[in-house]
Order: C-alpha cells, then structure tokens, then sequence
C-alpha cells in the first residue's frame, strides 16, 4: 500500500499525529479561542461555497501558478508560521522550510519558531517570508529585520491580531502556559509518545533561536519575560508606518478582516493583507476569515495582493478562497500534521495532496488557472470579488 493510499486526506493525517504527538502539544495545535466556535464557523463557511463543475470543457492541465512581487510560486498555497513548531513535533521547521523550497511555495517562519531565520533561511533557500511579533525595542527591531534580510527572507509578514494572551480552554485544561510543559504530567505525556521522543533526540531541545540572542540564552522562563515586556503585541498604526520605511521588501500585514482596516493599511503603502483570524485562536467572535474576504477584495481592489489562512482543509478550500479573491493561501495545522503523521516526507505529502486536490477541482470546474475561478462560484458573493490581473 503507497502512503497515497494510506494517507490520502488531511484528516487522516491528523488522525495519525494525534496519536503520536503529546497530548499537551496537541491541544496546543488543534484547540481554538474560548467555546471555539470560531473554529468551526471557519471550516462551516469554507463548506457552504459551493461552485459549478463544468461539461464539455475540453481538455484542460490548470497552471497552478501565481506571482507575486517579481516572484513566481509553482502553487498558490504555502506554510503558514506556526509558532513552537518544534515543541509540537522536533523538526517540523526544518522538514517544510525543505519541502517548500522543494515545491517553490512560501514558507512563512515565526518569531517564536524553533529555528531562526539564519538556519531555516538556508533551508528556504529565497522562498521563506519572515513572520514578526512586532518588537518594542527599536534597536531589536532592526537587528531583526536585519537578519531576516541578510538570510534571504523576502517578504515581511507582521502579525496584528494578539491584543492579548488568547483564553484557549484546552490548553489551560492540560496546563499548558507561557513556561515549560516539565510538569509530571508532561513528562509523562512524552513518555507515552515513543515516535515523537525519538524526533527530540534527533533534532534536540526546542529552543526560540530566533529571540535568543535578545534573552541571552534559552531559559524558557526568561523567553516568557521577553516576550512580555519587549514585544508590542498591540502595536500601532504609526508602528505599521514605520515597519513600511524600515523593510523595502514586499510587506503584508496578516490578521485583518475589515476593509476599513485593509484600506488603512493599502493607504500606508502595505503590499499585502493576511486576512485571518488567526486559525480561531484568538477571539471566538470573530466572523469566518474566508466571509471576510469578498469586501476585502473589493475595497483594495488591485491595489495589494490578499494572503489568506484560517480553515483552509484541501486543495478545493484554496480553490474556494481563490475564486472569492485570494491571491495565495497559507494553511497552519494542516502542515504540522503531515510532519507529525510520517516525518519529513509528510511535509511534501500535504503539499502533493493540496496540489492534487486543487488541480482535480480545477479541472472538475473547466478552470485552466485561478482567473477563471469566480465564474464558478454559484452564489457570487454579496460583495462582487474581483481578482487583480496575474
Ligand atoms: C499559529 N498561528 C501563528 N500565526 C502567527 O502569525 N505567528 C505564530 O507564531 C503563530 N503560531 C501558531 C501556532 C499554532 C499551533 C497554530 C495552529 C497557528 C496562526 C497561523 O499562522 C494561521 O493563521 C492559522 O494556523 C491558519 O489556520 P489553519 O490553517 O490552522 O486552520
């Protein structure tokens, strides 16, 4: 049996790292905010677009690929950043800076990572976009973007929407805070995980590489006061200004989901909007990211690409958001349970199987690149999306 046979979905491969990951590193993957509605109304609304398969459409082989900023993607979807990647399986950072490199798609690194941005870049090899949790510090500001720069990350993805520490239910449930999970329970959580044990001793102790040098050295508990006291999780729109003159890359400002917020940014020269609700582990109010994406579109019309993410589950998902007027995709869990389900090899199996699944709804729906996916749409959405020229 060929892993396509075994593992051809995402849930199966969820199905499989749940059993080997700990089960405090699951639930700090898996769980959403509060009651974790949000978590659902992602994927509800992603399910209710339904779009029209085509007849007589003739032969077609869909051009999967997109361009953004002077750089041509093989694929509109890529790695979202995923912070404590390493904690949840050691190595992931490593096995999708690869695969994406391999795939020619974008892979997003986090601050919080497990790999900074001098060894993941090298792996990323120009495909990496850099995450930021915006330093207060203006001396650390700089070094970052600095060393982001000279490691051959292109595009600057500053997150916007973690006012504040998010209340995720599951995760206090399995006492997981800002420090590290050694509790009896959390050694004893690891010790059921053979797979997962035997990753740590390959790739060694999760360490944020990335803030270390700001910390001085990788005391978790002093990674926790770091990121209190020196990272301005609510940053203003007069830090957004600043991050336009100071980074002269491609800048996308990621956790926005009202075009009064995208015209703001469109109006500071941003290059990109991340609309996103952060995967639901924020605020469990939040409207859906992809019912957000429709007046978004409409209101920055050709004036910025759209980076989306939040419930994304298969390659007719993306092909959901393309057609309501995104321009690439980034998928979080989705990734981590392709490494944690099979290793390094998993990372390039969730990007064959997204690109299969796409590729086989295209044609399904007579589309020979993403253009040609809004006319498909059954219902248009109530705000008309409109998509800039390839
Ligand atoms: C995230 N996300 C995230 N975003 C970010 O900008 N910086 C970060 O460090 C993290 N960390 C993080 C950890 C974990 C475990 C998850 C699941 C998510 C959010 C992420 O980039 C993305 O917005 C969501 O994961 C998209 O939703 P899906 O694809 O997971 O449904």
């Amino acid at each position: 049996m060929t892993r396509d046979d075994r593992y051809p979905g995402l849930d199966d491969l969820a199905a499989r790292a749940r059993r080997r990951i700990p089960h405090f590193a699951w639930e700090y993957l898996d769980s959403g905010t509060g009651a974790e509605r949000a978590l659902r109304r992602n994927v509800e609304a992603l399910q209710r677009i339904l779009m029209w398969p085509a007849i007589n459409a003739g032969r077609i082989a869909p051009d999967l690929s997109v361009t953004l900023w002077g750089r041509r993607y093989a694929m509109p979807f890529g790695v979202a950043p995923v912070g404590l990647g390493g904690l949840i399986w050691p190595g992931a950072e490593k096995a999708l800076a690869r695969a994406a490199a391999r795939a020619n798609i974008p892979y997003v690194l986090s601050t919080v990572a497990c790999m900074g941005p001098e060894a993941a870049g090298r792996l990323a090899d120009g495909w990496g976009w850099f995450q930021l949790y915006p330093p207060r510090d203006p001396e650390i500001r700089e070094d970052l973007l600095a060393r982001a720069r000279a490691n051959g990350w292109s595009v600057l993805v500053v997150t916007v929407d973690v006012p504040v520490g998010s209340r995720r239910e599951r995760q206090r449930r399995v006492g997981l805070r800002l420090r590290p999970p050694t509790g009896p329970r959390h050694l004893l959580d690891m010790l059921r995980r053979p797979a997962w044990l035997a990753a740590l001793a390959r790739h060694g102790r999760p360490r944020f590489w990335t803030l270390e040098p700001y910390i001085g050295g990788p005391d978790l508990k002093a990674f926790g006061t770091f990121m209190a006291r020196e990272v301005d999780m609510t940053p203003s729109w007069d830090y957004i200004a600043e991050l336009r003159d100071l980074w002269h890359g491609p800048l996308v400002v990621k956790g926005v989901l009202r075009p009064e917020d995208a015209e703001r940014c469109v109006a500071l020269g941003v290059d990109g909007i991340g609309v996103s609700n952060h995967g639901a582990r924020q605020f469990d109010a939040a409207p859906a990211a992809i019912d957000c994406l429709p007046a978004i579109r409409a209101a920055v019309g050709q004036r910025a690409r759209i980076i989306f993410d939040s419930g994304l589950r298969g390659g007719l998902d993306i092909a959901r958001a393309l057609a309501l007027g995104a321009d690439m995709c980034l998928l979080g869990r989705a990734f981590i349970w392709g490494v944690a389900a099979l290793g390094a090899p998993g990372a390039d199996h969730v990007v064959r199987l997204l690109s299969d699944d796409l590729t086989n709804a295209m044609i399904q729906m007579g589309a020979a690149g993403p253009a040609d996916l809004p006319g498909r749409l059954v219902a248009p959405p109530p705000v008309a999306g409109q998509r800039p020229p390839g």
